[in-house]
Formats: structure tokens, sequence, C-alpha cells
């Protein structure tokens, strides 16, 4: 895949392309993870009370891990780079781990997970790009799913009721705490989300394992599939801006989002490190918000 002017990623955004790729540096993606896997196991059971206190505690330590771990960011990086993404450009947050327990839809406090969303409605950029790299074999049974037909249309949805700043107060998306009482691991405000239910026939359920990865438009109307598979899936991910599509603040990439506040400014360029310019997200923000649907 050979990005030229642009190609790759207006075809990612404009025309909401989801591309499927094998990626170079897999096999450390996944033995760098597997290893934080085997020191704090994810293999406990979330409906009984006790192995779900040690669930998010062992969660909280291998997103953090993930987090830090250059070589994993690297690997990730490398990865954009294969698919044709010109890093010189790119803004990116630190890499992201999740699991998504076997029917965690069922569990009154990880439901939630089971949402669907644009990232836009948590103040990500309508421009961003994810990189989705999946450790565990993904299908319908656990995967992501995509709903193509939204991606221009709005729907109603809470969006207008988040605020950044606010949510970084209350612990942010790496929101964990534990004291006597128990283990808390969310930051207690409401995940936005749509307020209709996309036909889930209509859901487009990439089947991609490890060794691959997709890579989406955030702006997409997207979530979990309920996990039938019986087993823990785990992936990666990787959110991004290019910077001239942050230069462009096209608003009419924003379809329907009202959340206050630009993510971007936590990103980090590619090669220097450098945080996103907090001025070039001011005016993005300014450039592209909209009353929500
Ligand atoms: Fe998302």
């Amino acid at each position: 895949m050979e990005q030229k002017d642009g190609q790759l990623t207006r075809e990612l955004l404009y025309e909401g392309r989801i591309v499927q790729f094998s990626i170079p540096a897999a096999e450390i993606l996944q033995s760098r993870t597997l290893e934080y896997l085997r020191r704090f196991t994810l293999e406990l059971d979330i409906f009984d009370e006790q192995q779900n206190a040690r669930y998010l505690a062992n969660l909280h330590r291998i997103r953090e891990l993930v987090r830090g771990d250059v070589e994993i960011r690297g690997s990730a990086l490398q990865a954009l780079e294969s698919a044709g993404i010109n890093l010189a450009g790119v803004y990116a947050d630190d890499v992201r781990f999740r699991c998504i327990p076997p029917n965690f839809q069922e569990h009154p406090q990880a439901s939630g997970l089971l949402c669907w969303h644009r990232d836009t409605f948590y103040s990500n950029a309508s421009c961003q790009i994810n990189l989705w790299i999946p450790l565990t074999a993904c299908d319908r049974s656990n995967g992501i799913a995509f709903f193509p037909d939204y991606l221009d249309v709005a729907v109603k949805n809470n969006s207008a009721g988040f605020s950044l700043n606010q949510w970084n107060e209350a612990g942010g998306f790496q929101a964990f705490s534990e004291s006597e009482t128990g283990v808390k691991a969310s930051t207690g405000l409401t995940y936005p989300s749509a307020l209709v239910s996309p036909d889930l026939d209509r859901a487009f359920c990439p089947e991609v394992g490890p060794g691959h990865a997709l890579l989406f438009a955030s702006r997409h109307l997207h979530g979990t599939m309920p996990n039938l598979s019986g087993r823990n899936r785990y992936s990666l991910e990787l959110r991004f801006c290019v910077v001239e599509d942050l230069q462009k603040a096209d608003p009419a990439l924003n379809v329907d989002n009202g959340s206050a506040g630009c993510f971007t400014r936590e990103f980090r360029h590619a090669h220097s490190g450098e945080r996103c310019p907090e001025w070039l997200c001011d005016r993005y923000e300014r450039l592209t918000t909209r009353p929500a649907g």
C-alpha cells in the first residue's frame, strides 16, 4: 500500500474505507503483550466479585505497561508506515490495550462497553484515524463492528454532555483507583453513545486476526460486538491524526458530534515525540464544532 498525496487518508476519512493489511512487527506486538498478560492474568471470571476486582487491577497494570512500552509504540508506528502513512506528518496517542471478556455484555459494569459510538463523541478529532491491531482472532462473535451506512448520516446522540476537561479531571480514559472499599475503574461520567439502535444485520464485522491490522476513520459509527466466543478478546489500538488534516479542519467530517475539547492535544509526534501544538488543536476545535444531532 503506497500513499500518494494523502490519497489513502482521503479514502479512509471521506469514503469510509476500512483497510485490512498485514503488519511487519506483529510478533513483537504479540509477544510483548502476551508477556504482560502472563504476569498479570486476565483469565478471570468478571462475574465473580473478587475475581472481577483482580481483573480490573491487572487490566490497569497491563494498560499502563503497554502505554509506556516504547517498543510497542515503535512497532505500531512501523505498521502505519508500512501501510503508506508518512510518519513525518503524524501525531499519535499512546498505544491502548483492550480486553473484552466473554459475555461482558451481561455484566452491569462492563455493559457500558457495548455502545455504538463515533470516537468524535468523546472529543476525538473528526479527522482522526485508528490503527486497530487484534491479538486474538476476531469475527462477528467477538470483534469490532462498523455501520458504514452512517458515515455521513447524523444519529441522535448524547455527545453534547461530554467535556474533555471534565473527563480528564475524573481520571480520563485510564481512570482507576484502588481502596479498602474496592476497585473503581471508570470516571463515573456518561460515556457518550448513539441513542439509536442500528440494524446489527447491517454491521460490517471484519474477520481479522493476529498478524493483521485495520485502519479506519474514527468518525465511523462503530463498537464492540457482544462477546459470544467464550474467550477474552485482546487488541491494541493507536489513534492518530495527520497534520494536513488538522490544518484543513474540514467541518464536513463532523456529522453530529457536540462534545467539547480536542483530544489530539495529548497526541505526540511520531518522530520527535513533541505534543501536537495547542493552537492547532484549538483552531481545529473552533472550525469543526457543531451542535449535536
Ligand atoms: Fe471507538
